[in-house]
This record gives structure tokens, sequence and C-alpha cells, in this order.
């Protein structure tokens, strides 16, 4: 699997309007003392806005939007031609040869890496190597089925490839999977996907690769199918990509899935039953139960079409130029710590994902005032990471059990966390200078509310406001 390392001249690349691409981004939002402000969404590592070619695919697929497979009305046929096709542009998207992958389409990276979970055949004594640097949906599925461990990461937040190497000689021929992301969702790092699949395979290990957070910034490639370095299994989730319409995909083998039952059966998975036997259908099917997703496949396809018609070279290039522009402009404050490495460092690929504290003032409350006081979103908390942000934070295990016992007497006064910004190819320097001056203002004490913390949700709220649920759609 190869995340290609671009070599990028950005001043001689005609300029792209990455804005014009996006819906909502004109949007303007109430704020404490009234009025309102162009919102700006640094939350792109959990979902993005959708993209107008993704919305404008939609409006016209929905006048089509008919049952796929066995339908015989034209729209039927329609609608199935399209549902096809995504499974082919996913493949396509990820350079998975059609031939030896199957593409299924699944709710998001949760549920695919749950089912992939499920459908490999542990033995018992299997042991799956995860990282501590992975988001839960890339751990907990993997704590159900099989023994779980984990590589290390150093004190910057890389993953410990040395560890790697050694838990492959420790577990030796008992690995069965290595399960890796290939951006951090906290830290914005790219760990060497490329040299952990030479390992594990080398080790006898199949790689699952984890490109929540990449597919959307680099071009991912799975590679040739039994090269040292290519990926066996590869999960995505659409709504991180501008097409929010609930899909994930779930890439492997076409071998892995033909052997043995489906985890999940009921319509759409059988080619033939009666009351003492069952025939599978072919793949996807067999593995897609229920009636599908369609629009969401719709919204898959033209998503994959509008980002390689961009092209990666541009989003890298965007993307980086503002984190390092944003890393420089953090790191320039001494009551800000950064995590992972605090600086954009020459040569290492990074992805637009930025986590930090300020120095005396709770998480929450950081949130907070960029959200009210700013119209400025960003994510704070533990992002489904809780392992990986108890080491960067360097919280023992017993303090550790303090907050978990906490958190189970419905206290959430004092959490710890991060403030976690990330950038979509349609934010703006512009943007993280109204960012940076709400920042300062935080710094300096200078902002208007009152914040308090609610013991129960962990949120913190100005006094005397609150956002009016009074838009209806
Ligand atoms: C690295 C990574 N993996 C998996 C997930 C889970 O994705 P989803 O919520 O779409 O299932 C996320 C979500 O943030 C993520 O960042």
């Amino acid at each position: 699997m190869i995340v290609n390392r671009l070599i990028v001249i950005y001043p001689l690349m005609k300029k792209y309007d990455f804005r014009a691409a996006v819906v909502g981004t004109r949007t303007a939002v109430p704020v404490l003392g009234g009025g309102k402000k162009r919102y700006i969404n640094f939350d792109n590592a959990a979902s993005t806005p959708a993209f107008k070619a993704v919305t404008r695919s939609l409006d016209k697929f929905i006048q089509y939007y008919s049952s796929v497979h066995r339908g015989t009305g034209y729209k039927s046929v329609v609608s199935t031609w399209a549902y096809d096709q995504a499974h082919l542009d996913s493949l396509r998207f990820v350079g998975a040869d059609p031939e030896y992958f199957t593409s299924i389409l699944m709710k998001n990276t949760t549920d695919a890496i749950n089912k992939l979970a499920r459908r490999l055949d542990f033995k018992s004594g299997d042991i799956v190597l995860s990282s501590l640097m992975e988001h839960h949906s890339n751990d907990l599925p993997w704590r159900v089925q099989a023994r779980t461990e984990y590589i290390e990461i150093d004190d910057t937040g890389h993953l410990d490839i040395d560890d790697l190497k050694r838990k492959l000689k420790k577990y030796g021929r008992k690995v069965k999977l290595v399960a890796i992301t290939a951006a951090s969702n906290v830290t914005g790092l790219i760990p060497p996907v490329n040299e952990i699949a030479r390992l594990a395979h080398s080790a006898g290990a199949k790689i699952l690769v984890d490109a929540a957070q990449i597919v959307a910034h680099r071009q991912v490639r799975m590679g040739v199918p039994g090269e040292p370095e290519s990926a066996d299994y590869l999960v995505f989730s659409a709504h991180k990509m501008y097409a929010p319409f609930g899909i994930g995909v779930l890439i492997g083998p076409k071998e892995t899935f033909k052997a043995g039952d489906p985890d999940s059966v009921g319509g759409g998975t059988v080619n033939f039953v009666t009351t003492s036997d069952i025939q599978w259908a072919h793949l996807p099917d067999k593995e897609e139960a229920g009636s599908p997703n369609v629009p969401g496949a719709v919204a898959l396809s033209a998503a994959i079409n509008a980002l390689e018609t961009i092209g990666f070279s541009k989003i890298a290039a965007h993307e980086k130029e503002l984190t390092r522009y944003a890393l420089k402009k953090l790191s320039a404050y001494e009551e800000i710590e950064l995590y992972g490495p605090d600086r954009w460092i020459q040569g290492e690929d990074r992805v637009g994902v930025i986590a930090f504290n300020i120095t005396g003032i709770y998480h929450a409350v950081v949130a907070a005032i960029l959200s009210y006081e700013g119209a400025i979103a960003v994510r704070n908390g533990c992002f489904c990471a809780h392992p990986y942000i108890q080491r960067l934070l360097r919280i023992s295990d017993e303090e550790a059990i303090d907050y978990r016992d906490d958190i189970s007497d419905g206290i959430r006064l004092k959490v710890p966390g991060m403030i976690r910004v990330s950038f979509g190819i349609y934010n703006t320097k512009s943007e993280i200078d109204r960012f940076m001056k709400i920042i300062e203002m935080i710094i300096r004490g200078k902002y208007k509310g009152e914040y308090s913390v609610d013991k129960r949700s962990g949120e913190a709220h100005p006094a005397g406001f609150e956002f009016k649920n009074d838009i209806r759609f």
C-alpha cells in the first residue's frame, strides 16, 4: 500500500477554488452577545461537509431512485447500475484490482472493521497487533474476536517500529493480522504503512489499513496483491470525504469472503434457499444483507470523482500549507502545548490534524469559547482514542482509574483531553487567522462569557446564553 509522497511545486500550480467545491461555506451562525458570524469548520477529521458535486449528483439520482437488484423497472435498472458502479469506483479509488479484491459497502469505517473482525476466522491463541495510536474503531472490534496486543508509540506520538519488530518476533506465527491506521485522528501523524506491511507479511501476518483519516487527503494505493508492501484489507468512510450520506467501504480479497457464512444474513445474501439448504449469493451481495443505501453509494461515487478531478497533489499541497501555517502560529505561544511533533518537520508527511491544550484552561472551555464567541467548530476530549491520549498526556494507569471512577459516578468535570483542529480542502489561512485571534483572546483572558462546565456532560456553556433550536428542515 502506498501513500504517495508527492513532490509538489505549489506556486507553479493553478489555484483551484476549493471553497467553491463545498456546500455551506457561507453559513453564518449566532454568537454570544448577539449577531451572527460566518461559521468556520475545523472539525473535518470527525466529518466533512458535502461536495456540491455530491449534492448535485444526489438531486439528479433521486429522480431515478428505486430498489436495486432483481427490480425489473427502468429505475431499478438505473439504480442497480449506479450501485454497482460505486463498488467499482471505490476499488479504482484505492487502486484495488477488481479481479482480486471485492468492495463491500457498509455504514462506515467502524461497521466495516466490525464485519472484517467477525469474518476473519480467528482460532484460539491467534493475535491481532493493533497500536496505541488507533481510534477505538480499530481496536475494540479486534478485542472482541481475538487476543489483541498493541504496538507502542514514542514520546512524540510516532509509532515505534522497533516495538512492532519485537512483537512480531515474540509472537511469531500467532500474529494473524496487523491492524494499523494510515493517519492518526489525534496528531495527524502518518505511520510508515508500506514498511509495516512488509514487516507484517514477512512474519506471515495480513495487514488491515484503517484509511478513514487519509483517503480525502492523500492518494492511497493498495498495491499488487502478494507484494510485500501491499495492503490486504482497507476501510474508509464516505462522510470523511465530502459525502456524508451513510456509507463506508471494506475492501479485501474475494477469497476471504467466499469462505464461510456471512456474519449478517437475510435478504439479498442468497441465490437459493430451501428450508434445509442455503446457497450464498456472489460477492459483494453475500456480505451486504438487506436493502442497501443506494443514495449513499451514489454520493460516494460522486465524491471519489470530485477528489480525483481536483487531484491529490493540489489537495495535499493546500492542506500541508494550512497545517504548517497553523502549527507555526500555535507554537509561538508558550501557553500552548502541542501534542505529537510540536512543529512542522521538513520532509515528514502529516495530515491536517493538530491537537493542543492551553495551560490552565480546561479543554471544554476553550472549545466552547471558540464556538460561542468565534463561531468556530473544533473538537475537544479524547477523540475516541483513549489509550493514545493517555500516553500523550502522560496519565498514569492509577490516574486513569480515578478518572474512570469519576465518569462511572457521572462526574465529568475534569476529564483529561485536548482541543483538536482538523482541516479540509476548503479551509483557508484567513480562517486560521480568525481562529488565532480567539486563541489569543483566551490566553489573555479577554473573552466575553462566563463559562461553567456541566458536571454530567462535561460540556462548557456561557452563563445566560444558549443556541436556540429554531431551524426547521
Ligand atoms: C482513524 C479513524 N478510524 C476510524 C474511525 C471511525 O470512523 P466512522 O465513525 O466513520 O466509523 C475514525 C473516526 O473518526 C477515525 O478517525
